[in-house]
């Protein structure tokens, strides 16, 4: 989550992670404003290659910039990395040597008011990543009824006064600014000392479900195990819990046999491990990072390698 000013978060760590040598052919799944692809391309040199997939149309006018001097080696695309493997047989490349994923918003899209995501700043309730989205942030909190928004701000946001906001929500609408609805959070749920704001929560949650976030990391995972060479990595940077768990889970899953029946002693193996994980727990940031930037502050960095 970060690009520009500062260097993108764990840059030097996703660098060592995929291992970049020339020839190779590589994925950015959310190239944003092209800081991991930069170093990529700079360690794939002279004649790696480079495919960069963003859903948000002002990231890739960004990546293009920055990575204008690898121009004949780069392949961008304005996708979903839900759509890695169809991305993929466009370019006809068949399999490729590592794919990194650094999921959830660009510092451009939080630092952009007019964007919506962030409720230090009044702006619109849009929140979508890329025009692809089918639903803006105001459309959920004008349409879901008390119920829908208290589970999604419940199970997306954690926020255990889910219920409280979402009464408050339904009692106040329309809204149409990031302001009105910071406003409304804060009547109901105010600030407590010097902890996280109280719209935090409500805001990310409303992000997650503008932007199918959690469905999308689902979708993609197995797509880009199936697309890696022998050897071949994925590395995914996540920034909150949920995102974390399904990246946990899958890299967990997918690097254990399938043994079925699991409990008799001949057992016969349904499905072989695809991967296997390169360190058991996630890599984060280093204290000097998150001192230059502390939105690196929740990042994680998980591995896996295809066997
Ligand atoms: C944290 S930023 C990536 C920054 C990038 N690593 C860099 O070095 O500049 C995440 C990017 O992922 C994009 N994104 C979010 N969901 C996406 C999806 N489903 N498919 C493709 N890109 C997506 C966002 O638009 C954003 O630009």
């Amino acid at each position: 989550m970060n690009d520009t000013p500062h260097q993108p978060v764990l840059y030097k760590e996703i660098i060592h992670a995929l291992q970049p040598r020339r020839g190779g052919r590589y994925v950015d799944g959310t190239v944003g404003a092209g800081g991991h692809a930069r170093g990529i391309l700079e360690a794939c040199a002279p004649d790696g290659q480079l495919l960069g997939l963003d859903v948000d149309p002002q990231a890739l006018a960004l990546a293009r910039e920055t990575l204008a001097p690898y121009e004949q080696r780069i392949h961008l695309a304005q996708a979903s990395y839900t759509t890695l493997s169809a991305q993929l047989k466009n370019l006809q490349w068949d399999l490729v040597d590592g794919i990194v994923l650094d999921l959830g918003a660009s510092s451009m899209q939080f630092d952009t008011p007019e964007r919506g995501f962030s409720f230090q700043n009044d702006a619109p309730l849009d929140m979508r990543f890329g025009p692809h989205a089918l639903q803006t942030a105001a459309d959920i909190v004008n349409t879901f009824d008390e119920r829908e928004l208290a589970d999604l701000i419940y199970e997306y946001g954690e926020d255990r006064d889910s219920r409280k906001i979402a009464r408050a929500i339904v009692n106040k609408r329309p809204l149409h600014t990031t302001r009105e609805l910071v406003a409304v959070i804060e009547a109901v749920s105010p600030r407590k000392g010097d902890r996280v704001h109280p719209a935090t929560k409500t805001f990310q949650a409303l992000r997650i479900a503008v932007n199918d976030e959690l469905a999308s990391i689902k979708t993609v995972l197995p797509q880009a195990v199936a697309s890696l060479n022998v050897g071949g990595r994925l590395a995914v940077i996540s920034f909150h819990s949920l995102e974390d768990r399904i990246v946990k889970d899958f890299f967990r899953d997918q690097s254990k046999d399938l043994v079925n029946p699991p409990y008799e002693q001949l057992y016969e193996v349904e499905r072989q491990a695809i991967i296997k994980e390169v360190h058991r727990k996630p890599i984060t940031p280093s204290e000097e990072e998150t001192k230059n930037n502390p939105r690196a502050r929740s990042a994680k960095l998980r591995i896996a390698e295809k066997i």
